[in-house]
Order: C-alpha cells, then structure tokens, then sequence
C-alpha cells in the first residue's frame, strides 16, 4: 500500500499544487452557489479528532464533507479514549482503518506528524500550536477572488509569531511573495520552528507602522493563542501596541485588505473600525473555509479532478 499524501503543513504542497487548488476551489464554489449537487465522495467518511475548541473549522469540514456526499464523524479528547491517554500512535492505527480521511486539531505539530506516521489514510491539520493551513489556504484563496495573484505582493502580520503567522511566513516561500512581521520584543518569529527554508521572503519590524507601510493585505490574529491562556495577563501588557487600528492602514495601500482567521477580540488585536470597516474581507475569508477544505478533501482522496 502507497503512504498516504498528507496536509500537515502548507509547504507540503508545491506551488503548481496549489495553482490547481485554486481554480478547484472556484469551481467548486461556483457549484455550490448554484445549487448545483456534487457528491463525489459518497460513501466516504472524514473522522475531525478536536483537542481543542473551534467553531468555523468544524462547521467548515462537518457541512463540506456532507456536501460532497460523505460523512463526517467529530470525536473529542473529553470523551473518547484519546483524553485517557491511548498512544496517538495506536489510535492513529484503528481510526485509519474505519474512515478515509482525518482532520485534527491538537497542540504539538509533533502529536499531528505521529498521528500521520501511523495513519493507512490522508491526515489534515485542522491547527496545532505551529500550523494552520487549511485558514492560510482559504485567506489566499480570498485575496486572489479580490485582488488577483499573491505572487510578489506585501502581506504585513502584525502581533504574535503565533500558528497563523508560521504558516503565512511558509505560504510566502512557497507562492513567493513578502511578508512583513512585526510582533513585541520577546514574541518573534523563530524560523527553525515555523519551518522556513530561508529569510528571503519576510522581514521583520520592531514598529508595527513601519510593517503595515505600502502593504497589500495587513493580518492579524489573537494575542492569546489556544493552549497558552496561562500567559494572558502578560501578553495583554506585551501587545497592547500591535493593534490593527485605522492608523496602520492608512500607511497601508488605499486598497490594502485587512484579514483575521476570527474569533476576534475588537480592542485588543484589532479595533472595531478596522475589522467591521471598508477594507476588511472577514465574512468572505471565513466563508472560503468551506470551499477551500472541499477542495482539499476531494484532491487527497480522488487526487485532480477536472470536471
Ligand atoms: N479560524 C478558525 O480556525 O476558527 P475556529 O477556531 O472557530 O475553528
Ligand atoms: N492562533 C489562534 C487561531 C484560532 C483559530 C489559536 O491557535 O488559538
């Protein structure tokens, strides 16, 4: 039996890859708007393993997997034997061998890479504390349906070198373009573990301003990740700074967009008139979850598919 093809990081796809899932998440969400039925996964069935909380990426994956004709099966850590300490390793073995496809979200990468070492089927990262490349995938996605190519345009990521960071920062490499970064001392960008091949690709800023300046697309995200509510207080003095606000996109181009993978916290990373204002694309980046993840369940199990 081939080892399975799985999507754990953004860089495990290429950039020709990812040229063809962008016309496939077109289409397939073309389809969807016109009603149109496409159940090319009938009888297949997706397992989403959640250690974590999540609303959009849930629903995103539950109604995708549904849509195209499959099933989807949610599993917890609170209720299922993953909590009470069974190895990943064996769990990963007898989950494999009752479904076709497996979405996670969990806290070490490490946890996720031994999860796939041990899988007979495709294996998704649904985040983890490193990654999340399912979101990058449908903000990509998002910013070409407003703006065209990505290729050689500024992205400035303004707050924590956190999962959503990494995975822009591995997104930038692979589809070359430039990301600017710009987080509080103390917080910045490790490239060994966002698992970067280089430095060409992003620059780092210690005035959030100064990253934000002539960009395309300025992004954001909480300053308290999942997993690490126990360093709140301090992170809230620490970034009190890097909120996206109206003065950093003024600096930004007149038609920069503003994202965020959401749930956000208006007055904290962001102000309330930026993400509820003219440049932001929220609605539609969260939207395109649905699209994107239907495209990339379809590409791991039937591979390309041009009808
Ligand atoms: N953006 C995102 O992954 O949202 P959820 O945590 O709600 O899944
Ligand atoms: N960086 C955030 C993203 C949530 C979708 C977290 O990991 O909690």
């Amino acid at each position: 039996m081939n080892p399975p093809r799985h999507y754990l990081q953004f860089k495990d796809f290429s950039a020709q890859e990812y040229d063809y899932l962008f016309e496939r998440i077109c289409r397939i969400k073309d389809r969807f708007k016109r009603y149109e039925p496409y159940r090319p996964l009938f009888d297949r069935s997706l397992v989403m393993i959640f250690e974590k909380a999540s609303t959009r990426t849930r629903l995103s994956f539950e109604a995708g997997m549904q849509q195209l004709g499959g099933a989807a099966i949610y599993l917890n850590t609170r209720d299922s034997q993953l909590g009470r300490g069974e190895p990943v390793e064996d769990a990963a073995q007898v989950i494999s061998r009752m479904t076709d496809i497996v979405m996670i979200r969990t806290f070490e990468q490490e946890i996720i890479e031994r999860f796939a070492a041990n899988s007979r089927v495709p294996v998704i990262n649904g985040l983890t504390n490193e990654y999340h490349p399912c979101q990058i995938l449908a903000d990509i996605v998002t910013f070409i349906e407003h703006r065209g190519s990505i290729k050689g345009k500024t992205v400035a990521w303004i707050g924590d070198s956190n999962n959503m960071c990494n995975t822009w920062l591995q997104a930038a490499e692979v589809l070359d373009f430039n990301v600017h970064v710009s987080t509080p001392p103390g917080y910045e960008v490790e490239p060994e573990r966002a698992g970067l091949y280089g430095t060409d690709n992003f620059e780092q800023f210690a005035d959030p301003m100064d990253a934000c300046r002539g960009a395309d697309l300025v992004t954001t995200d909480v300053w308290t990740s999942m997993g690490f509510e126990a360093e709140n207080e301090a992170r809230m003095k620490a970034f009190a700074d890097w909120q996206v606000d109206e003065d950093m996109m003024d600096v930004a181009r007149s038609d920069a967009l503003f994202m965020h993978c959401l749930p956000a916290h208006r007055g904290e990373e962001v102000s309330a008139g930026v993400i509820d204002g003219v440049h932001s694309v929220v609605w539609d980046e969260a939207e395109n979850r649905l699209h994107a993840q239907k495209a990339l369940l379809e590409f791991l199990l039937l591979g390309r598919v041009d009808d």
